[in-house]
């Protein structure tokens, strides 16, 4: 114990989008190390490429220049394909919207992941069940996502995101659309699970986190600050 073990290594990011004949730098190189148990919060104004940055970092999106490492890999020149094999292994997803199917039942939303994974049904429906119990949810397993609360629509997805057992969580603006005691529940919930062992790597604009947070990544015009 005591050294941290890297997952993740982004050196000299750069991201540029093209709109027509105008290019817009994203990301001006940034680098980040992702470690075993981290607790990453990705600060800036809006714009200033923390959505741009979680797409790379969670292989949803490639660089345009500058390599990304995981647990050694460049996974920075991997096909659509490889990387989607790639997020469905490594990664759990918590967006602002929360992003539930309306349809599906809470336990159906968590146990959806596991689908993908080739997991026989009795085996998704008891690890679905366990994880909604532990964010707190024992008693919504049969609700859809029209009948709960948005808090508690938030850790449906929590538990989603939780369910593959994931080396990284990436939460964007996860409190976004939440009032400010449920956010702060929120917040809490993350924390508890970066104690139990979890890494996080969250955007968010609230300053409290930096009281909980191993590592601030502060954006300003697609560069890191450093204070
Ligand atoms: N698909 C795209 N095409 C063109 N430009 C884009 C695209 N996505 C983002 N941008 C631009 O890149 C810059 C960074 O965007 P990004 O979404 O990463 O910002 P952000 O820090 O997440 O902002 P916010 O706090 O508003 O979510 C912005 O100037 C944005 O307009
Ligand atoms: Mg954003």
């Amino acid at each position: 114990m005591g050294s941290s073990v890297t997952i993740c290594r982004a050196i000299d990011i750069h991201k540029t989008y093209w709109r027509g004949k105008v290019a817009v730098e994203a990301l001006k190189g940034v680098s980040v190390d992702i470690v075993v148990n981290d607790y990453i919060s990705i600060m800036g104004a809006s714009g200033s490429g923390k959505s741009t940055l979680v797409h790379i970092l969670s292989c949803l999106d490639t660089p345009t220049k500058g390599e990304y490492f995981l647990e050694d890999k460049l996974v920075s020149k991997y096909t659509d394909q490889e990387l989607a094999q790639v997020r469905n292994r490594f990664f759990g997803f918590v967006f602002q919207s929360f992003s539930l199917l309306p349809r599906l039942t809470a336990l159906d939303n968590v146990a959806l992941p596991l689908i993908y994974s080739n997991i026989k049904k009795n085996e998704r429906v008891e690890r679905s069940r366990a994880i909604l119990d532990k964010v707190g949810l024992a008693d919504r397993m049969y609700h859809r996502p029209n009948e709960m609360s948005g808090g508690e629509c938030q850790r449906v997805a929590i538990a989603r995101a939780l369910v593959n057992d994931p080396k990284v969580i990436f939460a964007d603006e996860p409190t976004g659309n939440l009032d400010s005691r449920t956010g702060t529940e929120i917040m809490e919930l993350f924390d508890r699970l970066v104690e139990e062992g979890n890494t996080v790597v969250m955007v968010t604009h609230d300053v409290t986190i930096a009281d909980h947070a191993k590592q601030i990544v502060q954006l300003k015009d697609g560069t890191i600050v450093h204070d």
